[in-house]
């Protein structure tokens, strides 16, 4: 019979956590095993002896016995048969069919089905009496059952345009011109004369000392440049219209809060050939943000999105479960970050990226073409992986001073994110590598980073900027830290909020359906901006799709791992301190939100989704 005290620790144990009923069954199993009662009695785990021989305690490699290094290697080798690899995009591997443990779960079903109906109803109550878009107003009209999202009100504003590169879906573009290596003069036909006017008219106040140069200087001038989108990446579908803009921007510190100005949008990537055109200009400056917003929408979607979270996360989530067996730390680390990425990818197959899908529907380049510029931002991200990680990122961009750019949301609340993630991979990897060695040592791990560096013409997955070997504990977690957060908290930041600014065409327009103005002063007044938007298909396929893309329909909260669930107790304690942390984060963003001038949901804990699943 068990002591009372033994009885009672188990209790507290049950207790303390939150956690599946099939997590607390197997807890209530495993703790009926002596490998467990050691466990609890050792206070400190980093000092914990040999890890116990029971199947759902993760375990290092090395430290095994040869019989079960041998059971890990036939696993492996199901495994790799249950997950073998097919391309459907040159540079990104892909599992060729979906197994069985892949697939969405029932609620997951449920969800997207409820979701699919609302979406078709919204779309037949406006069939039912429809009308054309003769004012960019006339859009609101196609949310007749979804609702119609708050830009509606705000879009024409300028602040609202400024502040979309900042806390809206896509708050990856915007970059600091120090930190660039072009010359602004060679790139934007802009003069002294031209940027003071726009700063007086938007600001009130002239000042002739702050020039293109003093304000470089500063730090306050940033651009959100298309060059990705140049003719000479993209393939246009015919009476439809692509550019490669550039918009200017200037920090505005004057102020007791800070604010980021629009300047000007250079309508391509010549300067003087290209229109640019600014504030003053009105009409033209309203098409021009349009057609900035089109580029945004097109690079977030095919290449922040699609490329650089659902694409590029699937090799790795093929490579973790090829590679790392069911009991190696990682794999059961990483796990809950992958669920339903596979899935979700080969639905996109169907639907989303397929001739006649989707992207070949509301995008102006051709499908060829717009799987090219997801393509490219595989590359992109795969050859600098690193950059990515979101501290680097920023860094990177010029945009991590807060003296430079008081308020950015997106950098803000991501970092408190990114910490709270560190601390808690950090802690997690001290558990099982007790030491630099245990990371060298271990052979699964060092196979499973080959697999992913390798290039793919020499049969690896292609994320060729990771390094040869990892060396210390310090590597792993910062590569951990940045899988798991691309996974979860970035794909949510810039999906879930896709349906606020994404749905309402005259806010950001998949495609232009007029040539780029080269000259001003063509058009009358502002109704003449519908002829460059979408018809109602398009339009409806736009709206569609951003409603069903932008929903987390996986319902389980960030941290709740479901099947996934941790086994080992030291793992539990580490994530209920994640938890318990990443409360604090919540309050945080919901007092910054009540300061902010505009709500910002992006990294708010309890909207994110544990994987890229959406
Ligand atoms: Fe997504």
């Amino acid at each position: 019979m068990r002591s009372p005290a033994r009885q009672q620790r188990r209790q507290q144990l049950i207790q303390q956590y939150v956690l599946s009923r099939r997590t607390m069954l197997a807890l209530i199993g495993l703790a009926c095993a002596p490998a467990l009662e050691m466990c609890l009695g050792n206070k400190s785990y980093a000092t914990a002896p040999d890890l116990p021989a029971n199947q759902d305690i993760p375990t290092l490699p090395q430290k095994n016995n040869s019989a079960i290094q041998l059971e890990r290697q036939e696993q492996l080798s199901a495994v790799r048969l249950q997950y073998q690899l097919a391309f459907r995009l040159p540079n990104a591997v892909r599992v060729a069919t979906l197994p069985l443990q892949e697939v969405f779960d029932q609620a997951y079903k449920n969800n997207r089905e409820i979701l699919s109906q609302k979406i078709a109803a919204n779309q037949q109550a406006f069939q039912q009496s429809p009308k054309p878009f003769v004012t960019l107003e006339d859009y609101a009209a196609v949310f007749k059952v979804l609702p119609l999202p708050d830009i509606a009100k705000t879009f024409k504003s300028n602040d609202t345009f400024a502040k979309q590169r900042l806390s809206g879906p896509n708050p990856m573009e915007l970059t600091n011109v120090l930190s660039l290596n072009y010359n602004l003069f060679e790139k934007l036909g802009i003069t002294d004369e031209i940027f003071q006017t726009v700063l007086l008219s938007q600001t009130g106040k002239a000042d002739e000392s702050e020039t293109l140069n003093s304000a470089t200087q500063e730090g306050r001038l940033f651009v959100t440049d298309y060059a990705r989108l140049d003719s000479t990446h993209v393939t246009l579908k015919s009476n439809r219209f692509l550019t490669a803009p550039i918009a200017l921007y200037y920090a505005d510190r004057s102020r007791s809060h800070s604010r980021l100005i629009p300047i000007a949008i250079q309508l391509g990537q010549v300067p003087k050939e290209s229109l640019l055109c600014t504030p003053m200009d009105g009409v033209d400056w309203t098409l021009a943000k349009l057609i900035a917003q089109m580029a945004d929408f097109n690079v977030h979607e095919l290449v922040r999105h699609l490329g650089q979270t659902h694409l590029a996360l699937e090799p790795i989530a093929l490579a973790t479960v090829r590679e790392l067996a069911a009991r190696h730390p990682v794999n059961v680390l990483l796990k809950p970050h992958f669920e339903f990425t596979m899935a979700i990818n080969a639905l996109a197959d169907q639907v989303l990226i397929n001739p006649g899908g989707y992207v070949d529907i509301i995008f102006g380049s051709t499908i060829e073409s717009s799987l090219n510029l997801t393509t490219l931002g595989i590359s992109e991200f795969f050859n600098n992986f690193s950059n990515f990680a979101l501290p680097n990122n920023l860094r990177q961009r010029g945009v991590d001073e807060r003296s430079v750019l008081r308020d950015f949301p997106y950098r803000d609340d991501g970092l408190l994110v990114w910490d709270a993630l560190l601390d808690y991979v950090s802690q997690y990897v001290g558990i099982y590598y007790r030491s630099n060695q245990d990371v060298i040592e271990d052979f699964e791990l060092q196979n499973w980073l080959q697999v992913l560096r390798k290039s793919v013409s020499d049969g690896g997955f292609g994320i060729v900027s990771l390094p040869p070997r990892l060396t210390n504990r310090d590597q792993l977690i910062n590569l951990l830290t940045q899988i798991i957060f691309t996974a979860g908290p970035q794909h949510s930041a810039i999906a879930w909020i896709q349906y606020q600014y994404m749905s309402f065409i005259p806010n950001m327009p998949g495609a232009i359906y007029q040539p780029i103005p080269t000259v001003k002063g063509t058009m009358q007044d502002e109704s003449s901006l519908t002829h460059f938007l979408s018809g109602i298909e398009q339009t409806f396929a736009q709206v569609n799709v951003i409603a069903s893309i932008s929903n987390k329909v996986d319902i389980k909260a960030f941290t709740d791992f479901g099947v996934n669930s941790f086994q080992d107790p030291r793992a539990i304690n580490v994530l209920k301190s994640l938890q318990d942390r990443l409360e604090v984060v919540e309050k945080q963003i919901s007092q910054r939100n009540q300061r902010r001038e505009e709500y910002y949901p992006g990294f708010l804990p309890s909207r994110m989704a544990n994987s890229t699943s959406a």
